[in-house]
């Protein structure tokens, strides 16, 4: 117990990044960028032309590469290069990236047996060459920038498995939830033990702070939310409280249910621009950082417009420790590298105290 907490707070003396996550005060608003390593940059698009996604993301060299590529913009923080869906893989759903498609899952679950098929993960094994990225990244930043690990959270998941790919309405996904209650809570508690194994070993092999993404979780109700996923997002948050590293918990659309994204757990909420920081601040509490929340769509918007929104998000959290700068969501592969970097620069700059 006495080493995390001896090493969080070397960390956050060093890290605006770090401490924010807790809450402390820092020089300058922190500031990184979800997908902010992908298509946008060029360098990414050289590498991609001679290697697929995962090819990219199973060779270590590559993926701690592409991992450290966004160093050049003076972001507070990296985000490992991998992927959500890397543990689908181990489960038996077949996983591809196929060109103009996104995701495809060969094995799909469509009925209750299907959730009875899955077959063990052994996160060492099996997700070994993510942990040696984690490794490689560490060895390369020397603890000078923190690295954020992720997973995809158990509903997000579950819904890439259960459409067979990327979803708009997510209606097999639901309809599997209320037709087979129970097969959809062995599915959600199998996914939030492989999930916390995951994330754990990935604090292990060095990571700083983790990321859940629960990026579709806005499609339910709120009343849905509790009923189906609540227990099992908290039985990660809570499974990995031991270790002294931030927690962030992301999810888009759901300015409805904050309260109860907090119930479920982590030290940072994610927002998106469907709400007004300062609000969903509010609405959280004074106990919980926040992350977020500009729409990735205002990089694409001419400077003007991008600075003034840019500095409207650090209004509202004026005077307020604890606030992390990003996107709601992630960086569009249209954006122009020189307008992340803009971002940087206006964050780190401030407005007038
Ligand atoms: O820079 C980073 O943020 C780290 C790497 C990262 C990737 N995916 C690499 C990637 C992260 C954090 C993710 C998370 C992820 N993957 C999420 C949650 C975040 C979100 O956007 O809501 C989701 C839902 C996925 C699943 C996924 N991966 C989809 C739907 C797609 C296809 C759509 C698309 O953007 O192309 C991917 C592919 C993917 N994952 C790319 C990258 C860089 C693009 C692949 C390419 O180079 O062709």
């Amino acid at each position: 117990m006495i080493q995390p907490t001896l090493h969080s707070t070397t960390q956050s003396m060093t890290s605006p990044f770090l401490a924010a996550c807790r809450r402390e005060r820092t020089e300058v608003t922190p500031v990184w960028f979800m997908r902010q390593a992908g298509r946008y940059m060029p360098e990414y698009r050289a590498l991609r032309e001679r290697y697929s996604l995962l090819e990219m993301i199973r060779t270590p060299e590559l993926a701690t590469q592409v991992t450290l590529m966004p160093r050049r913009l003076g972001v507070d923080a990296l985000i490992l290069f991998a992927d959500i869906l890397l543990p689908l893989e181990p489960l038996g759903l077949g996983l591809e990236f196929v060109p103009g498609r996104g995701p495809v899952l060969q094995h799909p679950i469509r009925t209750p047996q299907d959730v009875r098929r899955l077959r063990p993960v052994t996160v060492e094994e099996d997700l070994g060459f993510v942990l040696e990225t984690v490794r490689l990244v560490q060895s390369e930043v020397g603890g000078q920038v923190p690295l954020i690990g992720f997973a995809g959270a158990p509903f997000t998941l579950a819904s890439y498995m259960i459409e067979g790919g990327s979803s708009r309405h997510y209606l097999r996904t639901k309809r599997f939830m209320y037709e087979h209650r129970d097969a959809w809570h062995t599915l959600m508690a199998t996914l939030a033990h492989v999930t916390l194994d995951y994330l754990r070993a990935q604090v292990r092999a060095g990571a700083q702070a983790v990321q859940l993404f629960d990026s579709w979780v806005g499609a339910l109700s709120p009343h849905d939310y509790r009923l189906y996923v609540l227990p099992y997002t908290r039985l990660i948050m809570e499974g990995l409280a031991d270790l002294g590293v931030p927690r962030i918990h992301f999810a888009t659309g759901t300015a409805g249910m904050l309260p109860l994204l907090k119930q479920a757990g982590g030290d940072v909420i994610s927002v998106d621009w469907r709400i007004d920081l300062d609000r969903a601040w509010d609405t959280l509490g004074p106990d919980v950082a926040i992350q977020g929340n500009l729409d990735p769509v205002l990089l694409l918007a001419p400077r003007d417009v991008l600075a003034n929104e840019v500095r409207y998000i650090l209004q509202q959290a004026q005077g307020r420790a604890g606030h992390i700068f990003n996107l709601g969501h992630g960086v569009l592969p249209e954006t122009d590298v020189g307008s992340v970097e803009f971002v940087v620069e206006i964050v780190h700059r401030g407005i007038m105290r």
